[in-house]
């Protein structure tokens, strides 16, 4: 009951509230343009691999509810989309069906997205709870593909009725992958996945197929709980900029999901620029699906996404990611901290 009425609260709350970052950190990011196009704009190829799957646009929506009423609306409308341009679809934490069967309905939409990758959800302090078969179960029982195991230890702390022991964590989700028959996906909720934890979970390459960093710079769950009467104190800017999580996790070479803060495809194309493989959006397509133009934000997403692919001379993803990009200001400070050499970025060639 609990969990129904948060993420009612979450949605809500996300869809009429400012809840983003104070910075969007891919305003310090800027492409080097390329005059002398040779390409023609219908030809372009925006394709990609997701994981074990093809999509015609490399977009995911990532995890945002199920459990309620309105949630089964929400899920069926936005996977619909998903489904007719080609992307993953990412279902909300699945914690509500896990406590009642019968919450099910609310999450499932096969039905209407047979095709593209569908990827379940639940929290990793719900793995001390619920052992492999359960979750098995939950998976089989929405049809997914892919397990995402979310993060969340910001959003936790300043809630008000938020889980603060997540000691065994880490042997609690390696004991869970390897006994799940999906593929596994690790990601944040916005505070951001560094090299520093990409580290610690090196060893489980072969059950986690991928990581989405959900940096900070979107979504700021610390406000989000603040609107809900937690206590967040000085942590509203709190988490590490997805810039800067996409270069690390990359540069490891797992496959990366960029989230956090993608608000259009000019902001996806400067993600795959910095080595991306999919990039993933959240609060965008929440604020569409409540102002009625879900389906204008996806072609928005996809024209400004091709529109950037065109101006620098990219014919394909792959050619996109060899575009020059200059990152300045706060976002290169923090690079040259973390030991990055922003200058690589702006001269590929
Ligand atoms: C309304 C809402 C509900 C969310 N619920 C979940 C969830 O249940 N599980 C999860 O892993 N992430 C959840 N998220 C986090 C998103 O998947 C994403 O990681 C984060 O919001 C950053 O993306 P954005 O800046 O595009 O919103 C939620 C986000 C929103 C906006």
């Amino acid at each position: 009951m609990k969990t129904k009425k948060r993420k009612g609260e979450h949605v809500k709350i996300c869809a009429k509230k400012d809840v983003s970052y104070a910075k969007n950190w891919f305003d310090e990011i800027h492409f080097v343009h390329d005059a002398l196009t040779d390409l023609n704009y219908d030809d372009i190829d925006c394709s990609a691999i997701f994981i074990n799957h093809h999509i015609k646009h490399p977009f995911m929506i990532t995890g945002m509810t199920g459990g309620y009423k309105e949630a089964e609306r929400i899920n069926k409308s936005i996977a619909e989309i998903c489904e007719k341009y080609e992307i993953a679809f990412g279902l909300g934490s699945q914690r509500a069906m896990l406590e009642d069967k019968n919450l099910k309905n609310t999450y499932y939409v096969r039905d209407v997205a047979k095709n593209i990758p569908i990827v379940g959800n639940i929290g990793a302090a719900q793995l001390f709870e619920y052992d492999s078969e359960k979750i098995n179960d939950m998976m089989k029982d929405v049809e997914a593909d892919y397990l995402a195991i979310h993060l969340n230890t910001l959003q936790e702390l300043v809630q008000p009725e938020g889980d603060r022991n997540f000691l065994g964590l880490r042997k609690t989700i390696e004991s869970l992958c390897k006994e799940i028959e999906f593929p596994v996906i690790i990601k944040e909720t916005g505070a951001g996945i560094s090299m520093n934890a990409i580290k610690r979970m090196r060893k489980w390459k072969s059950y986690v197929k991928g990581f989405d960093v959900s940096g900070s710079g979107g979504t700021s769950w610390s406000k989000v709980e603040e609107l809900r009467g937690g206590n967040s104190g000085p942590f509203n800017e709190w988490g590490n900029p997805t810039p800067i999580c996409i270069a690390e996790v990359a540069s490891t070479g797992a496959f990366t999901i960029a989230s956090g803060g993608i608000r259009n495809g000019l902001d996806a194309a400067k993600a795959f620029a910095l080595g991306a493989d999919i990039c993933g959006m959240a609060r965008p397509f929440i604020v569409a699906y409540y102002k009625k133009h879900l389906e204008q934000e996806m072609k928005n997403f996809i024209e400004y996404l091709k529109r950037a692919m065109m101006l620098t001379n990219s014919q394909n993803i792959h050619e996109l990611l060899q575009a020059d990009i200059i990152i300045h200001g706060d976002l290169a400070d923090r690079m040259f901290a973390r030991g990055i050499d922003v200058r690589m970025y702006a001269n590929k060639g």
